[in-house]
């Protein structure tokens, strides 16, 4: 086989594509209980927009970037000319940046307007090492919410992620929901400082990765993978000992909201999250069976810069995104189906030449009335043509014959029960759905 699928991509084949159809649909049930609106944004943007927003020194912007060039940008590249930053594009690795992008460029919240709330769905693209439920393409439903201040917002974003994995089947005690604060400009670069001196104490224990960390950014060391990285990590100073007290405060009322929800939650002081713009409360939901080391099925958090870095004028933000891919395997996992199948059709079996024209016309007819109807295409004998339907799992059989059609009547095969009657082409379409 000349072709494959590109490394780390997947196709989504009939079943998994509805799979994916059903997921999106659940999630704007769920998200349109709570005022959200479908947007869609440009699957590539401008590097700079997604290397700023995630941080220059995060894994995202660092390393895991697709960069998208013309073919007239790799001629002036290849001939030592600087590409303008319209000339940079990149595949998204992630929807938050788009959507706060296109809030900012459309002011979808005027000076004083009501919080904009948006959700998304579509591909993200990652240039990881791909390994099982962490793919270089993979699929997000995802929302974002700007112009919300206060606490209770924060609560009712994580009430409504952990609602909309149990409308797909999860249960609750299937997952774990864990939460930070990560502070904000008041209190957090001076915590940063103190975990950069804890970590230069500690720099022979740290991997090469960490110990450049440091001094690009401490707080990403907490994300380390490495085994004597995290014992490290351990030991270090915890957000929850040096928010400041409006960050304090604010986590406080976040947990309130929680518990008065019955949301139950772990605070995880190491929670950072993978892109640098979150500030004060952050989450993420890990399953804890099927999914090995990738069993972060969504995460999300607040964000009160990013929108000033895109636009120049802060908006209180917060969201989050849940994976497909990974939810899937969570759900293979608890033997949970959310796809109930393609829906079953019937099969116009034509018996010879001579009444092609009627059988063609009465597929027409049952599509006409909102029927799945398919018929051969291929010549085949009456046969083969029961055999397709068989494996079409079609619900009935209309058998278009020459006989039976001199007197107006077509044959309709009950294909669960074999049951058969001869039916008046013009009562085809009522006794069908009957059927139904
Ligand atoms: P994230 O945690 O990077 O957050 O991604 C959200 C979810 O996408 C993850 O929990 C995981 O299920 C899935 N995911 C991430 N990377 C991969 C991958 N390589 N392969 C398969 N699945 C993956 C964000 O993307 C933020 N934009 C969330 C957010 C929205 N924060 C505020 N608003």
């Amino acid at each position: 086989m000349r072709y494959q699928a590109p490394k780390g991509t997947q196709d989504l084949l009939p079943a998994q594509a509805r799979t994916w159809a059903a997921f999106r649909r659940r999630a704007q049930e769920v998200f349109s209980l709570y005022g959200y609106e479908p947007i869609e944004t440009p699957v590539f943007e401008l590097s700079e927009l997604f290397t700023r927003s995630a941080g220059e020194s995060s894994d995202i912007a660092s390393k895991e970037i697709f960069s998208v060039r013309s073919i007239g940008a790799l001629q002036k590249m290849a001939e030592g000319e600087p590409l303008k930053a319209d000339q940079k594009l990149a595949l998204r690795p992630e929807g938050t940046a788009s959507v706060v992008r296109a809030i900012a460029q459309h002011n979808l919240v005027p000076q004083g307007g009501a919080p904009a709330k948006l959700f998304y769905a579509g591909s993200m693209f990652r240039c990881e090492r791909p390994q099982k439920g962490r793919l270089r393409e993979f699929h997000q439903v995802g929302v974002e919410c700007l112009g919300a201040t206060d606490a209770v917002a924060d609560a009712e974003m994580i009430i409504m992620c952990m609602r909309f994995f149990e409308s797909l089947g999860l249960k609750r005690e299937s997952m774990t929901l864990l939460i930070n604060s990560m502070g904000d400009e008041n209190c957090r670069p001076a915590y940063t400082e103190r975990v950069r001196s804890y970590l230069k104490e500690h720099e022979d224990s740290l991997c090469e990765d960490c110990r450049r960390r440091i001094d690009d950014n401490p707080l990403r060391a907490f994300d380390c993978k490495n085994e004597s990285c995290r014992k490290v990590v351990d030991g270090a100073p915890r957000f929850s000992d040096n928010l400041c007290d409006a960050c304090r405060e604010r986590f406080e009322a976040v947990k309130g909201y929680l518990d008065a929800a019955g949301i139950g939650y772990t605070v995880d002081p190491r929670l950072v999250r993978g892109f640098d713009y979150y500030t004060g409360t952050v989450f993420e939901v890990q399953v804890k069976d099927g999914l090995g080391s990738q069993n972060a099925i969504g995460g999300g958090g607040h964000y009160d810069k990013l929108m000033g870095e895109i636009s120049g004028k802060d908006l209180s933000g917060l969201g989050f995104a849940v994976g497909f891919e990974r939810v899937m395997l969570a759900l293979e996992a608890a033997g949970i189906e959310l796809d109930s199948g393609a829906p079953r059709g019937v099969y116009v079996v034509c018996v010879d030449e001579s009444v092609r024209p009627t059988a063609f016309s009465l597929m027409q007819q049952l599509r006409d009335a909102g029927i799945p109807a398919d018929g051969d295409t291929q010549s085949r004998s009456v046969k083969s043509q029961f055999k397709v339907a068989g494996k079409g799992n079609a619900r009935a059989c209309v058998v278009v014959g020459p006989d039976e059609l001199s007197s107006g009547n077509v044959t309709v095969r009950d294909m669960d029960t074999h049951d058969e009657q001869l039916v008046a082409t013009g009562e085809l379409v009522e006794k069908i759905q009957a059927l139904y």
